[in-house]
């Protein structure tokens, strides 16, 4: 019968064209001129407004991308979800939940009145003050050990040896003066785990870690795949904390845009002000984009066009 044909018909969808669909979007967005190159760190302003890559990497090992993929751009503020799934393997996602939280701070990601509004609940690992208490919590026997646990567990989640960018860390920390600050407040409201300087120095160098959209579409894929990688077929996150880095990441991960994001698009996603961006559809695929002009929030405008359109073409809002 008719009714029959039509239901077997959606049980035998096929896998969306992902190829086209990000090459269409590629096509759409690639003239846009939006947004503003971050300059608040000197060596992120030396970066061209054209760069725009575009990869998809699927829960069954695949990738498909488009543009400038193989162009490495710092990690910035992606990184924070990596050192915060650290911290849950370590720790469980209780500690996680008392020591830093899951709630908006509803202020910009480096806020100091966020700090004393809540007296010194970072509110989330997310925002600048949360990564940093992220970083001090992560268990090592020195800061050489705690640095080296952070880059090994970054490079098996993108099956690749990530390197620091030198230039950009040292344009960061010579200019990290509000984020050195941010720590010794925490500190002084005893939300802090260990030496701030150590923390500071730790969470500049994860966030100057180089990447590009392959290797970042393949760590959000480790989380679209409850946890294990597609591509090297470790088990990087114990499965039953997944939903509570995508939590995470739908609560913060754009700062001040993740309402908004979250009501337009609907998956989880996590911005860096180097321009990167990735969002994840549980059980299918993630998409990472990267062009570096942002919007007031300090999220890529492109990026976000371009999984907005990517999410509707293969229905992936979660709601
Ligand atoms: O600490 C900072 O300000 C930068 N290293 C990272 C901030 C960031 O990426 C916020 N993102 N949108």
């Amino acid at each position: 019968s008719a009714s029959l044909l039509c239901s077997a018909a959606v049980w035998a969808q096929p896998a969306p064209d992902y190829a086209q669909i990000i090459e269409q979007a590629h096509q759409k967005y690639k003239n846009n001129n939006d947004g503003k190159v971050a300059d608040y760190i000197p060596a992120l302003a030396t970066y061209s407004p054209k760069f725009y890559g575009i990869a998809i990497a699927t829960v069954d090992g695949k990738i498909y991308k488009v543009g400038d993929s193989s162009k490495a751009f710092p990690m910035e503020s992606l990184s924070k979800v990596f050192t915060m799934a650290l911290a849950m393997e370590q720790h469980g996602t209780q500690v996680v939940l008392d020591k830093l939280g899951a709630n908006a701070t509803g202020l910009p990601f480096n806020s100091g009145l966020a700090v004393e509004l809540t007296q010194g609940a970072p509110e989330n690992p997310l925002v600048n003050a949360g990564a940093m208490s992220t970083v001090s919590l992560i268990e090592a026997k020195d800061k050489t050990e705690r640095w080296n646990k952070i880059l090994n567990y970054m490079n098996d989640w993108a099956d690749a040896k990530l390197v620091v960018n030198q230039p950009v860390f040292k344009s960061e920390m010579d200019t990290n003066q509000h984020n050195q600050a941010l720590a010794k407040l925490m500190e002084s409201y005893n939300s802090f785990y260990g030496n701030t300087d150590e923390a500071v120095e730790i969470y500049t160098r994860q966030c100057s870690v180089d990447l590009n959209v392959e290797q970042l579409a393949k760590m959000g894929a480790v989380l679209a795949n409850k946890g294990k990688s597609p591509f090297n077929g470790k088990q990087l996150l114990n499965e039953k904390y997944v939903p509570q880095v995508l939590a995470e990441m739908a609560i913060a991960g754009l700062y001040d845009g993740s309402g908004k994001w979250l009501y337009t698009v609907g998956i989880p996603a996590k911005s860096g002000v180097g321009g990167g961006m990735v969002a994840v559809v549980p059980g299918e695929y993630a998409i990472a984009v990267y062009s570096p002009p942002l919007d007031q929030a300090g999220n890529s405008v492109r990026a976000q066009k371009t999984i907005e359109d990517v999410a509707h073409a293969t229905q992936a809002n979660v709601f």
